[in-house]
């Protein structure tokens, strides 16, 4: 829950029983089973709260028990844990093999979940789907014809990304779940919101009045927002083949850092309430038809690249895509919100596989100062620049301009700062996993958000199949993306700031490169 001042209170969620789906998984290796050992540690894991693993391989209790270990020690933070909190935290996790299409599987995992909850005393119970999509539907049914969804207590579904394909496909699969969940039962995830600094963004914006007066058209020019990854498709190709870069990464992660920047001040800082004004950013987000989404987005694809000496290969040369794929790995865009706060302020954002850094960061230029009037009589000053930083430095940094310490008077950019390194934050599922614990659904996707957000992004997948007008463009792997992307923002004048990145060695040099391309920008 959030409190009324907005401090979040720290209550021990109740004990349940977790169901987790998909527990052999890379996901619940790399991501879940990680968080629930750290959150157990920091005493957020009620005594009777149990983990009932479901995977289709045959593992038995003991077995499991091990590989769940080796899997932390590869991916956790497990070098801080006691040794009394790792056993306890493996004395909680049973393992049931199951063939998701059995119903005589389910109801043997219910027969499960009732013994362990005689001994653990709880009928609560979290069922959590960290699977291939195509099983969301199928096994939110078999839940609840096998009785598994009646246990007395209280239930909720937490449900991994991608829902849905497009609108149409996510509507039928929300109406499956909605014959069995509620949605305030329902806690679909976007790992973005569990971010420090997606979240910092509402403390950022309503816990400081400097903010405000300036958040809208009449101080701020564009509004950019990089996610740009080092990583190609890996392993996921059989997904990603039909997902592209504008499933797999604009209609959620790179849509919920626009709401959170754009939404108007809530009521309370309630669930419903922020939910509300989110979905009424999405609800002024401007929708392109096909014809204007070819105008307003770009999109790329990898080609082979090198990064230090390291030769890397092009997206179609990656296992098991096809060599002649059309698919995007990257997107680049602009967007409007046409309400009275932002009209006429773009949102550019742009995301990719294989560029020059691994980094995501949302910039907020203020509009220039007017050319001619005092420090800028030939145009040369830079904007003030709001650069909050997601990922890999967490942090915020305010760019502006002062004079230079002596005698010339020469007016130069000055940086103000704070960073903080982000293994000292809870990781984003750490924070999602306790907050559905809890039962606090402020940073997953309301029914309506996903709605709205396919319902945007329809026509650009459509358009994205007419080549003669929505061309493919090509980019250098370890590169920043198509010329067709520099293009876009430049025809309005504007110029992508560079990012901050792992290799960015200091502030002082990151001011450097965001001042050489300032200069080069006039
Ligand atoms: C996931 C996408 O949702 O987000 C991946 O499916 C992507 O393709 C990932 O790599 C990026 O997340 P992060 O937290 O590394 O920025």
């Amino acid at each position: 829950m959030t409190t009324d001042n907005g401090f979040e209170d720290v209550r021990q969620p109740d004990a349940h029983t977790l169901i987790l789906f998909g527990a052999t998984g890379d996901l619940a290796r790399r991501k879940l089973f990680p968080a629930l050992l750290h959150l157990d540690a920091a005493d957020m894991i009620a005594p009777g709260t149990r983990v009932i693993a479901i995977g289709r391989r045959p593992f038995d209790e003991e077995s499991f028990r091990t590989e769940v270990e080796a899997a932390i020690h590869e991916f956790g933070r497990s070098g801080e844990i006691a040794k009394d909190i790792w056993t306890r935290f493996l004395s909680r996790i049973f393992y049931c093999p199951t063939d998701v299409e059995s119903i005589d599987d389910f109801r043997r995992m219910g027969e499960l979940a009732n013994k362990i909850e005689e001994e653990s005393g709880t009928h609560n119970r979290l069922f959590y789907l960290a699977m291939a999509p195509e099983f969301f539907g199928p096994v939110g049914l078999r839940l609840r014809e096998a009785g598994l969804t009646e246990a007395g207590g209280w239930r909720r579904l937490v449900i991994e990304k991608p829902f849905g394909h497009d609108h149409a496909s996510a509507q039928l699969l929300n109406d499956e779940l909605c014959q069995v969940f509620a949605e305030e039962e329902i806690f679909r995830i976007d790992h973005y919101l569990g971010k420090e600094m997606v979240q910092n963004i509402e403390v950022l914006r309503f816990a400081n009045s400097v903010f405000e007066p300036v958040w809208n058209n009449r101080s701020i020019a564009n509004v950019q927002i990089t996610s740009s990854e080092t990583v190609g498709v890996e392993e996921r190709a059989p997904y990603y083949e039909h997902a592209g870069a504008l499933r797999d990464m604009v209609q959620n992660h790179m849509l919920q850092m626009i709401m959170m920047i754009a939404m108007e001040p809530p009521s309370r800082l309630k669930t419903e309430a922020i939910r509300d004004e989110k979905v009424k950013v999405l609800r002024s987000l401007r929708r392109y038809t096909p014809a204007e989404a070819a105008r307003h987005v770009v999109r790329g694809q990898y080609l082979p690249g090198a990064v230090d000496g390291k030769s890397l290969a092009g997206y179609t040369n990656e296992p098991r895509v096809a060599a002649d794929s059309r698919t995007e790995t990257f997107i680049a865009a602009e967007l409007f919100v046409d309400n009275f706060r932002w009209a006429g302020v773009p949102f550019y954002i742009r995301t990719g596989k294989r560029m020059a850094l691994k980094s995501t960061e949302i910039v907020i230029q203020f509009r220039d100062m007017p050319k001619h009037l005092y420090f800028n009589q030939n145009g040369s000053l830079g904007p003030n620049l709001l650069v909050i930083r997601v990922n890999p430095v967490e942090g915020m940094y305010i760019q502006l301009n002062a004079k230079r310490p002596g005698t010339d008077g020469t007016v130069i950019p000055v940086a103000m700062e704070f960073s903080q390194p982000s293994d000292h934050s809870p990781e984003a599922y750490e924070r999602l996993f306790l907050d559905a614990m809890r039962g606090d659904s402020t940073f997953f996707t309301r029914w309506d958000e996903v709605s709205l957000a396919w319902k945007f992004v329809d026509p650009i997948a459509e358009a994205f199949q007419h080549e003669e007008t929505s061309p493919l463009n090509y980019y250098r792997a370890g590169s920043w993306g198509p010329k067709a992307a520099d293009d876009l923002i430049r025809r309005a004048g504007d110029q992508w700031w560079p990012v901050f990145g792992q290799d960015t060695p200091s502030v002082e040099s990151y001011l450097e490169r965001k001042l050489t391309q300032a200069k080069e920008m006039r």
